[in-house]
């Protein structure tokens, strides 16, 4: 049985790039599922540093099928400029292995301005990425959007993009009082990406029918996190895709019974960029210390993360929503030399002690953490490679950790390099020596 999906139980930024890189080593193939350009990770590899948005990173490995699929939503710019500079370092020598779902939604030039047009106007900002995710995902929503298998048709893309230009012409012009957009424009710098998407534009879904059937290892790598899910996340604060595992099937064209194992990343304390609750946020010298430590800004937009102490309860529910098999825990090294380790457990919500997170909104602003003290260990554990070497109150504060969210721990980073690692069980590893 071939799939591994891993996806971040927090908001996003749990350095799942720096897993997925070492897992697609072991993998044949790597798909994304969801989201856009929204998403970014930065990969050393081969001492050269990349910076990912689209391209899934078994890119920067020889001999990997690299696949965009059905449930992204392709910015052909940006995906243009990120296989030009791969191919620029030496990386993607065989493009071939690089596949686009024809059943991608385009992220069109009017999506961008009108994701950066609604953040400004108004009271409601949610500290969008600007990169027209909402607006291009309310199209597919709203049948009115246009996949990479429109844009190789000429006639349909032109007759698609007319009349999607009558309406948001009609908004931007009247509503936001911008300028509008021009079709021949737009068809003009389409017609670049026509000639470029056609080499890379697959049913992907049939060919991960066939890797499937041939028992191949396919990693699908998610974006953001669980709280930015578009469903279970902090409402209206998140992004307009679903990041659970359960969108794996749909986002990537698989059945669920092709995914067998769910890899949980999270970061040994919390961060958040955008805006939105968050129950565990520091205001104080300590958010900030973890901040500067854990070199808290973002790879897409290099805004400031938003830190705090780990959160138990919103990483348990999301270990339920996802099935969760195994966790990462990330950048256990950034807690080094603090005296004390707060966790949350439990929230205090308008009188009452809660162990769920609430749906409302307004209740998720005004839930109090209710924290365990934790001992600090005080001393370096950068790039320790063994559970064992760990010191005493680093393997406590582990080991409550998976008492308090009733999960293993496979993984354990305690660094930036891929070296400093701590692996205890490596799902594709596992297999092959099965
Ligand atoms: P959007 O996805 O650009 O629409 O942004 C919606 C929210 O999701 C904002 O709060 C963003 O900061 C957040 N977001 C989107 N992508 C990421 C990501 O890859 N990491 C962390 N936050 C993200």
């Amino acid at each position: 049985m071939p799939g591994l999906g891993v996806v971040g139980i927090q908001w996003g930024d749990e350095g799942k790039g720096k897993i997925i890189d070492m897992l697609s080593r072991y993998a044949d193939v790597v798909v994304r599922f969801q989201g856009g350009a929204n998403a970014g990770h930065t990969i050393v590899a081969e001492g050269k540093k990349v910076i990912l948005h689209l391209v899934p990173s078994g890119a920067l490995h020889e001999k990997k099928y690299c696949i965009i699929g059905n449930g992204v939503v392709l910015d052909p710019e940006v995906l243009k400029r990120e296989i030009e500079e791969l191919k620029s370092l030496g990386f993607l020598k065989d493009d071939r292995r690089l596949m686009v779902s024809g059943l991608a939604h385009l992220i069109m030039p009017y999506h961008k301005k009108l994701d950066v047009l609604k953040e400004s106007k108004g009271s409601k900002k949610i500290g969008t990425t600007g990169r027209g995710i909402g607006p291009a995902y309310e199209d597919k929503m709203g049948r009115m959007g246009i996949r990479v298998v429109d844009l190789l048709d000429k006639k349909v893309f032109k007759e698609r993009v007319k009349e999607n230009l009558e309406l948001k012409n009609f908004l931007i012009k009247r509503y936001y009082k911008e300028e509008p957009f021009k079709i021949r424009e737009i068809i003009k710098a389409y017609d670049v990406y026509r000639k470029f998407l056609k080499r890379y534009a697959k049913d992907t879904s049939a060919f991960l029918h066939r890797c499937i059937e041939k028992d191949m290892d396919i990693l699908f790598e998610g974006a953001q996190g669980t709280y930015l899910d578009i469903d279970h996340g902090t409402y209206p604060y998140v992004t307009s895709s679903n990041t659970v595992s359960g969108n794996i099937a749909s986002g990537a064209g698989v059945p669920p019974s092709s995914i067998n194992y769910i890899l949980g990343v999270c970061k040994a304390y919390t961060t958040r960029v955008g805006e939105g609750p968050f129950p565990t946020e520091l205001f104080d010298d300590t958010g900030k210390r973890i901040r500067e430590i854990g070199g808290e800004f973002g790879a897409t937009t290099g805004r400031p993360r938003r830190c705090g102490w780990f959160d138990a309860v919103i990483a348990k529910r999301a270990i339920r929503l996802n099935g969760v098999n195994g966790l990462a825990i990330m950048k256990l090294d950034v807690l080094d030399g603090f005296e004390k380790i707060m966790v949350c457990t439990k929230y205090r919500m308008r009188g009452r002690i809660i162990d769920e997170p609430p749906m409302g909104i307004e209740e998720y602003r005004e839930c109090v953490p209710v924290y365990e003290e934790m001992e600090g260990w005080r001393s370096s554990i950068r790039g320790i490679k063994s559970f064992e070497e760990l010191p005493v109150n680093a393997k406590n504060y582990l080991r409550r950790l998976e008492e308090l969210l009733q999960t293993k721990i496979d993984i354990i980073s305690t660094g930036p390099e891929r070296e400093n690692t701590i692996l205890i069980n490596l799902y594709f590893r596992e297999r092959r020596s099965a």
